[in-house]
C-alpha cells in the first residue's frame, strides 16, 4: 500500500469484479442496438479515463470512444452552475446511443449540466455509467443506470480519481492521510 493511504477502501480485485459485471450488464442491455444504431461510451476527462478505458474492454459489442473535458463556472454550492466545455467530442452523437463513464457521482451539478448538454445534441438514448456514487446529502438528482459502487462522503484517490493531479495511477481506492492536506 501507498505511503499516503491511510486505509484500501476498494481493492483491486473488487474493481476488476465489478468491471465485469458493468461490462456483462451493458453487453445484455445493449444488444440489440449495438449494430444499428451503434454505442458511443464518453469519457469526462480526466478521472474517468481509467474507468473508461477497462470498462470499454469488458463490453462485447462495437463502440466508440470519446473524451470531453469540461469546468463547472463559480462556485459549486449554487445549483444555477453552468458547464464551460474545454474540449468537445471528436464525433457526432446524433441518433447513438450515448453511456457516459463517470468517475464518480459528488454534488452531481456538472453531471447534470453536461446531460443536459448532450441531450440538446439529440442522442437515440442518454444513460450515466459511474464507477462510485457518493452518499452524501444534496446530490442532484441523477438517474445513474449503472453504478460501480456506492462509497461514503470521505475523500478518496486512485483508480482515476486524484488529490492534486497526483495518486490517479493507484490499481485500487483509498482514503489519503490526513497529513498529506496539511
Ligand atoms: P460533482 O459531482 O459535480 O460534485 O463533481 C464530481 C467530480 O469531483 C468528480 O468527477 C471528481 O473529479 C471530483 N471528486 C469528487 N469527490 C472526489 C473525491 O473524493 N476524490 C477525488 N475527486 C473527487
Ligand atoms: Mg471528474
Amino acid at each position: 500500500m501507498h505511503n499516503d493511504i491511510s486505509k484500501i477502501v476498494i481493492t483491486e480485485e473488487e474493481i476488476r469484479d465489478k468491471i465485469r459485471e458493468l461490462g456483462q450488464a451493458i453487453t445484455k442491455d445493449y444488444a440489440d442496438v449495438a449494430r444499428s444504431e451503434g454505442i458511443v461510451l464518453i469519457c469526462v476527462l480526466r478521472g474517468a479515463a481509467t474507468f473508461m478505458a477497462d470498462l470499454g474492454r469488458a463490453i462485447e459489442l462495437p463502440l466508440e470512444m470519446d473524451y470531453m473535458a469540461v469546468s463547472s463556472y463559480g462556485n459549486s454550492t449554487q445549483s444555477s452552475g453552468q458547464v464551460r466545455i474545454l474540449k468537445d467530442l471528436s464525433s457526432s452523437i446524433q441518433g447513438k446511443h450515448v453511456i457516459i463513464a463517470e468517475d464518480i457521482l459528488d454534488s452531481g451539478l456538472t453531471l447534470m449540466r453536461l446531460m443536459e448538454e448532450l441531450k440538446c445534441r439529440r442522442p437515440a438514448s442518454l444513460e450515466v455509467c459511474t464507477f462510485l456514487r457518493k452518499d452524501r446529502p444534496n446530490q442532484a438528482p441523477i438517474n445513474c443506470r449503472y453504478i460501480g459502487f456506492e462509497c461514503p462522503n470521505e475523500f478518496i484517490v486512485g483508480y482515476g480519481l486524484d488529490y492534486a493531479e497526483r495518486y490517479r495511477n493507484l490499481p485500487y481506492v483509498g482514503v489519503l492521510k490526513p497529513e498529506v492536506y496539511e
